[in-house]
C-alpha cells in the first residue's frame, strides 16, 4: 500500500487546478517561494506555444499546512487558470453558452492525442470535453505536489535534478555509461532549453525555429536523476514493490513520454554481459558501493546507493498548424485535424515534471520504508535503517 498518494482536478481551460496529497509527515517546513520557482520552471523553455506567456502560476494552500508547516494531514492545494475569463462561457462548471461551446467544439480528433479515444470512451461527442482533462496544463499540479516531495527528500539530504539530453535530431554524443547526478551540475536553469551540453543550445534552438516555420514539432530526451538516495527503498519480493517498476510507470504517466530507461537500460540491451553491470566494491569510507552505475541505482527493484537514473524518452508534440489526416466525427469525411493553440516542443518542461514524477515515487518509498507520523520520527527511523547498514 502506498504510504503517500495524490489526486490532481481540473481543466485546462477551467477556473483552477487542484491537487490533495496525503500522507506526508507532520512537521515538515515548506518553502512556497522555492516551490512556485519550480512551476515557473515549467512553463519556460524554447518552443512554447501563446498559453505559457498568459499563465503565471502560483500554488494557493487551503489545507494541512498551519504556519508554513505540515499537520500530517491532507494537503489541499490549488492553481488558479488565468485565462479562464475569457473561456468562462465555454468551460463554465455550472454553465455554458451554447454558441460560444459550439464555436470551440473539437470534431476532427487529433492523431497522437486522447481526443478520439476518449471520446468513444466517455461517449463525448464534443472532444473538448477529453481534450480539456487530457492537456498537460494538469502537469502543473503534478509538478507542485513533485515540489513539496522534492522538499521532503531533501531534508534527508536527497536531491533531484533534470537536463535536457537531446531536442529532435540535435543530441549529445557523451557515452550513456558515464552518466551520473554530477552531470547534470553543469544545466544552466535560467537557459531555454536547459541542455546538459550547452554548447548544443544554438542548434536546438534553429532545430526548434524551422520545425516551427514548417508547422511542425519535435519531441526529445531527458536525464533524471537523483543522489543521496537511501539503499534499500523499493523490494525485489513482488512486482508491485520493484522501485524501476513504480519510476517507469510514473514516467510513463507523464502525457507524450513514450519509453523509459533506467540507467543504460537500452544501451545494456545491446551489450555483453561482461560490460552491462556494475562491480561491486567496498571501502571503510563509503561502505559497499559500485564502481560503475550503469544499472542506474537500482537492483532487483531496490536501490543500491548509487545515483538513481532515468532517461525519458519523448514523442514530439501531437498538435501541427497544418493538422494531420484525420475524420470529421459528424460526416465522417476525410478532414484535417483541428489545430489547437499549441507548443512546437515541450522537452524543458517535461524534464522539470519527471523530476517532480521521480520526488514523488522517492519519497513514497522512503516513507514506505521508515514509516513515521513526523519528520523526527522518520529521521530517527531512517538514521537506525542506515546505522544497521554501515554495520552489516
Ligand atoms: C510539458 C508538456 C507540454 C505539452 N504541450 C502540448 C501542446 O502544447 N500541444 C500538444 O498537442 N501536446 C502537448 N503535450 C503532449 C500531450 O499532452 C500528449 O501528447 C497528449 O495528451 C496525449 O498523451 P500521450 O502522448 O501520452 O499518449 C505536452 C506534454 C508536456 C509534457
Amino acid at each position: 500500500m502506498s504510504r503517500l498518494r495524490y489526486l490532481t482536478a481540473g481543466e485546462s481551460h477551467g477556473p483552477l487546478l487542484t491537487a490533495i496529497l496525503e500522507g506526508l509527515p507532520a512537521g515538515l517546513s515548506l518553502d512556497v517561494a522555492a516551490l512556485d520557482a519550480d512551476l515557473a520552471r515549467r512553463q519556460h523553455g524554447y518552443g512554447r506555444g501563446g498559453r505559457m506567456k498568459l499563465e503565471r502560476d502560483q500554488v494557493r494552500f487551503t489545507g494541512g499546512l498551519r504556519g508554513g508547516e505540515t499537520l500530517g494531514g491532507p494537503l489541499a492545494m490549488s492553481i488558479a487558470n488565468l485565462d479562464h475569463g475569457v473561456w468562462e462561457k465555454v468551460m463554465g462548471p455550472l454553465e455554458v453558452d451554447a454558441q460560444a461551446a459550439a464555436k470551440r467544439r473539437l470534431s476532427s480528433p487529433r492523431p497522437g492525442h486522447a481526443d478520439l479515444p476518449g471520446g468513444l470512451k466517455y461517449g463525448r461527442h464534443d472532444l473538448r470535453d477529453i481534450l480539456e482533462r487530457a492537456s498537460a496544463r494538469e502537469t502543473a499540479m503534478r509538478v507542485a505536489a513533485g515540489a513539496v516531495c522534492r522538499q521532503l527528500l531533501a531534508a534527508f539530504g536527497v536531491e533531484v535534478r533534470s537536463g535536457v539530453l537531446s531536442v529532435g535530431p540535435v543530441a549529445s554524443e557523451e557515452p550513456r555509461e558515464g552518466w551520473s547526478f554530477a552531470t547534470l551540475s553543469s544545466v544552466d536553469e535560467a537557459s531555454p532549453f536547459r541542455a546538459v551540453d550547452a554548447s548544443l543550445e544554438p542548434k536546438m534552438t534553429q532545430a526548434v525555429d524551422a520545425a516551427a516555420k514548417a508547422g511542425d514539432t519535435l519531441g526529445g530526451t531527458i536525464l533524471v536523476a537523483a543522489r543521496g538516495v537511501p539503499p534499500g527503498l523499493g523490494s525485489h519480493v513482488s512486482w508491485d514493490r520493484k522501485l524501476d517498476g513504480a519510476i517507469g510507470q510514473a514516467m510513463l504517466s507523464i502525457p507524450s513520454v513514450k519509453a523509459v530507461s533506467i540507467g543504460s537500460g537500452v544501451s545494456n540491451a545491446f551489450a555483453p554481459g561482461s560490460l552491462a553491470h556494475d562491480p561491486i566494491a567496498w571501502s571503510e569510507e563509503r561502505g559497499f558501493h559500485r564502481t560503475k552505475n550503469r544499472a542506474g541505482g537500482l537492483e532487483g527493484g531496490i536501490t543500491n546507493g548509487e545515483d538513481v537514473l532515468v532517461v525519458l524518452f519523448q514523442k514530439p508534440i501531437a498538435t501541427l498548424r497544418e493538422g494531420l489526416p484525420s475524420v470529421d466525427l459528424d460526416t465522417k469525411e476525410p478532414h484535417r485535424a483541428q489545430y489547437e493553440r499549441s507548443d512546437v516542443t515541450a522537452v524543458p518542461a517535461c524534464g522539470v515534471i519527471a523530476e517532480a514524477m521521480l520526488a514523488f515515487v522517492l519519497a513514497n518509498a522512503l516513507l514506505e520504508k521508515t514509516g513515521g507520523d513526523s519528520m523526527d520520527e522518520v529521521r530517527r527511523n531512517l538514521d537506525g535503517f542506515l546505522a544497521a547498514q554501515r554495520s552489516f
